[in-house]
């Protein structure tokens, strides 16, 4: 069988004396887009910032194309390919559309600023708007794009539609059907489980830093009374 493309096995993360992750373990397989969900406070965001480095892990490991990444600097781990969408956005408002994507191209082959606008076309449109002169989904997409143009093999979205209208999250679940039909490896941290059991192939439940629940995408879609019990569905 294949390597996990990621492999997150059994980490401890704190901020200052509070525990919050208590041994989480996931992995995900190149080309695979995978889930990680649960109620608000439970460990997702935190999850993913130790992965990427942001608040590391003080026990576990964090395997990343075969490598140990966990006690790397976070600028280290994102030029190993993993590009992150953070919770928020956080694309730069005084910037326009086409410098916050410019702001982090890698500049090696890959993505380019017109396969970002046949991405999300939208985006070309306002391509000379300043990042907070954009409407929320446009704000998604761009932090989506600029995530991108950094060539990641893998890429982690933190609540991507968050506050966004059905249309607009609908469109970013097609972009994301793309992405990973063009092979990209994804992990997912949202709340629309119905979306996500079409999309996604296989789902992480956590609750109070623990996995509580693990399975495929028909496994969790046959179990709604775990859904109700971990995400209130
Ligand atoms: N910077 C911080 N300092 C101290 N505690 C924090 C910090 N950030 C998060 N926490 C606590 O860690 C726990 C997990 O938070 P985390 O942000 O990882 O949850 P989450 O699952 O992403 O929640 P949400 O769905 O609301 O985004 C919460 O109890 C939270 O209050
Ligand atoms: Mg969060």
């Amino acid at each position: 069988m294949a390597e996990p493309l990621l492999s997150v096995d059994a980490i401890e993360t704190c901020y200052g004396l509070s525990q919050v992750l208590f041994g989480i373990s996931i992995s995900i397989m190149p080309g695979e887009m995978v889930t990680l969900m649960g109620r608000n406070g439970m460990g997702k965001t935190t999850t993913v910032r130790s992965i990427m480095g942001l608040t590391p892990a003080r026990a576990g490991s964090i395997r990343f194309g075969g490598e140990d990444i966990r006690a790397l600097p976070a600028y280290r781990i994102a030029k190993r390919g993993i590009g992150l969408v953070p919770e928020g956005r956080q694309i730069f408002p005084n910037l326009s559309v086409r410098e916050n994507l410019t702001a982090t191209a890698s500049g090696e082959d890959g993505w380019t600023l017109g396969k970002i606008y046949e991405l999300f076309p939208s985006l070309s449109a306002r391509e000379s708007s300043m990042g907070n002169q954009l409407s929320g989904g446009e704000q998604q997409m761009l932090a989506i794009g600029r995530a991108l143009m950094t060539n990641p093999r893998l890429l982690i979205l933190d609540e991507a539609t968050e506050g966004l209208a059905p249309l607009v999250r609908a469109e970013i679940w097609r972009c994301l059907a793309r992405l990973k039909a063009a092979g990209l490896s994804i992990l997912v941290i949202d709340k629309n489980v119905g979306a996500l059991t079409q999309i996604a192939d296989r789902h992480f439940l956590i609750e109070r830093g623990r996995v509580v629940w693990k399975g495929s995408s028909a496994e969790l879609a046959a179990v709604p009374e775990v859904q109700h019990r971990y995400l209130g569905v």
